[in-house]
């Protein structure tokens, strides 16, 4: 079957379900927001975005609610604020200082209970240090850190200071962290000596330490959580525990323009390269935090909220720290991954904290169906009132088997589709309003504008299939990519630079009702587990590794991630011949990006598929990783060459 049946195939699956599930009465009567504000929103676009911000506490109004030179936006000039201001201590001045902030579980069963009155002193007490260490307003501060509180104090303590923050997921390579270090000039680290991870320390420093050489990195900020032993540099590096707190937890906050850079977070794009995602202050909090309080109903009084992201991604920007702390939430914070020490341990969170709304992606919902649903039947969550889900197409059965086996066939499903690049959630049902659909996205928010756009950008009518625009700005939108506004054109706006409309690389449909269906990428980038990782970015690595002479790599279809990385690569001639190079080249993967990117299969073949033109046939790849038959091979430049990867299959080295 070809790609385009393929998607066909499960577009008409996806469609032939029927089943609706409206919110409960008391839900929907409950709801902090109800389908007025669609229209309130149809009505006056801009005006709803100023009540969003309106939410927010702002030092100094804006004169104007969004300056568009397309496709450069400026949300709320002339307005200033401090994000970690409105994040942290508002919460404590409007007397919800012993409110809990972050309940937080480490991997091995230690906890930590931090309120926003201590938040507001550790935030306050990392800022006077990064201070102490050079940082100023206008600086970038990478953090590379594991999920632990003083990723968020850290973060938060940047913006107090006006600082960018770039946080590096802590499964990145050390080569990936320099990388971004040298896009972003760091001048100072923010590290651990490690974290838990499947019940045992990981270490990071060592990484940390081959990534700063020979960057311009000034200082280094190392927290102390696995004890084992790690090298500092004298002059250099410097311990959190010994510099953080002797800190007055004090700290005199300015404001800064609304446009003032929050963070940059890269994220891959179709070269090799990883575009570095530029935030500013004032729009981005302004979505994050209406957003927040919208799709996940949250009342700060009675939830407990949990979003099991990681920091290092966009969705533990803006929906652990951003959203969910500027609306003063209590949330859970876990370290470690879902099976230490043992399967259910989700679920033994939940009924320990009586965790009210529930945040996950797809492949771990996928996850835990394997697992089998006796596991979390051994626990009692009936707590949980409302189920999230990000990154990635959701099937109707994940969908389902959510709904029923952890959801008690009662809690609402917001299936959230947004991108790094949207700062925030941008297509998702609002749970007091809508009538979810199993593997639907559904709707735009109020005051988000999408459309789904044939290749010359006409929309096209209900039933029918096409790419994603945005086709207004929006106040989380990013700004540009870092040091590249060129880069920035080109890869979102020139598509349909006629219509003025954002392209998101996402395939998607309406249907009868015009409801979307999100169908995943329709570029060179693959969404393994909800993470984005490019195909050329793959590809330039092994080809890095001295026995690769070529290498093509494609995103497979698979049952758990979504998506799982094959790779076909010829070998050099003068390779030596013998021993496993399929498990060299995944381990080598592994150190170039991280273990994220590791093929899940790579097969040693003697050509490629290539155009005339020389570029390589991903779709035939992509049949042959996906075992399906070869669809029309007119235009390879070599038609024989299928037979001879089909053959080198049949021998070929498989890991
Ligand atoms: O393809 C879409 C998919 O994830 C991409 C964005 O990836 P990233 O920037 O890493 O952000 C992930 C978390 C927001 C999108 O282009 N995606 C994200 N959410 C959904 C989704 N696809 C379908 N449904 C979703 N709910």
């Amino acid at each position: 079957m070809t790609e385009e049946a393929s998607s066909e195939a499960t577009l008409s699956n996806l469609l032939r379900e029927e089943r609706t599930f409206p919110p409960s009465a008391a839900f929907a009567e409950a709801a902090n927001v109800k389908a007025d504000a669609y229209e309130r929103a149809a009505d006056d676009r801009i005006g709803f975005w100023e009540d969003a911000a309106k939410r927010l506490a702002w030092s100094e109004p804006w004169h104007t609610a969004l300056e568009w030179n397309a496709p450069f936006a400026k949300w709320f000039v002339g307005g200033k604020l401090n994000v970690a201001y409105n994040c942290v201590d508002r919460h404590v001045e409007a007397g919800n200082g012993d409110r809990v902030a972050i309940h937080w579980e480490g991997e091995p069963g230690d906890t930590r209970t931090i309120t926003y009155r201590d938040l507001q002193k550790d935030v306050s007490k990392a800022a006077n240090a990064l201070h102490e260490l050079g940082v100023r307003t206008g600086d970038r501060v990478m953090i590379y850190l594991p999920m632990i509180p003083e990723a968020a104090v850290a973060m938060l303590a940047c913006a107090r200071l006006g600082a960018a923050h770039s946080v590096v997921f802590g499964g990145f390579s050390a080569d990936s962290l320099r990388n971004r270090i040298d896009d972003a000039q760091a001048k100072v680290v923010i590290t651990a000596d490690g974290g838990y991870r499947r019940g045992k320390p990981s270490a990071l420093k060592p990484a940390a330490d081959e990534a700063i050489a020979g960057t311009g990195v000034e200082k280094v900020l190392v927290v102390r959580r696995t004890g084992e032993d790690v090298a500092m540099t004298e002059g250099r590096d410097v311990w959190w525990h010994d510099v953080v707190d002797r800190q007055p937890d004090t700290h005199e906050y300015s404001t800064f323009d609304a446009e003032n850079p929050l963070f940059i977070l890269y994220t891959s794009g179709t070269t090799a390269k990883p575009k570095g995602i530029l935030h500013t202050s004032g729009g981005y909090l302004t979505q994050a935090s209406y957003t927040h309080h919208a799709v996940f109903d949250l009342k700060p009084e009675t939830d407990i909220y949990w979003c099991a992201a990681d920091i290092g991604w966009v969705t533990g920007h803006s929906y652990i720290v951003y959203g969910p702390l500027s609306n003063g939430v209590t949330q859970v914070m876990y370290e470690g991954t879902p099976d230490t020490p043992h399967q259910g341990r989700f679920w033994e969170i939940i009924q320990k904290y009586k965790v009210t709304i529930l945040y996950t992606a797809p492949t771990t919902i996928r996850t835990f169906m394997k697992w089998g649903a006796d596991i979390p039947a051994k626990f009692d969550l009936s707590s949980l009132r409302l189920l999230g889900s990000v990154g990635e197409p959701i099937n109707p059965e994940a969908w389902i088997w959510y709904r029923h086996h952890i959801g008690g066939d009662n809690a609402p499903i917001v299936d959230t589709w947004w991108q790094t690049e949207t700062g925030a959630i941008m297509v998702s049902p609002l749970p007091g309003v809508t009538a979810t659909k199993p593997g639907s996205a559904q709707k735009a928010l109020p005051g988000i504008s999408v459309d789904v756009v044939d290749e010359s950008g006409k929309p096209v009518p209900n039933g029918g299939g096409g790419y994603l625009v945005l086709t207004e700005p929006w106040p989380s939108m990013l700004r540009t990519i870092w040091g590249d506004d060129e880069r920035f054109k080109d890869t979102y706006w020139s598509r349909y630079s006629d219509q003025g409309y954002y392209f998101a690389g996402d395939g998607a449909k309406k249907d009868d009702d015009g409801d979307l269906w999100l169908l995943g990428r329709v570029d060179d980038v693959m969404n393994v587990s909800g993470h984005r990782i490019s195909t050329t970015e793959v590809e330039s690595a092994l080809v890095s590794h001295p026995s690769v002479a070529e290498a093509a790599v494609v995103g497979a279809t698979d049952p758990t991630t979504g998506q799982g990385i094959v790779a076909f690569v010829i070998l050099r001639g003068d390779a030596e011949q013998g021993g496993d190079p399929a498990s060299e080249l995944r381990a080598h993967v592994s150190r170039e990006i991280g273990p994220i990117a590791k093929p899940r299969q790579i097969l040693v073949v003697p050509e490629l598929p290539k155009t005339r033109s020389g570029k390589i046939m991903r779709r035939l790849l992509r049949d042959v990783a996906e075992k399906r038959d070869l669809g029309d091979v007119t235009t390879l430049a070599d038609p024989t060459v299928m037979n001879l990867i089909s053959d080198g299959l049949s021998s070929g080295k498989q890991d």
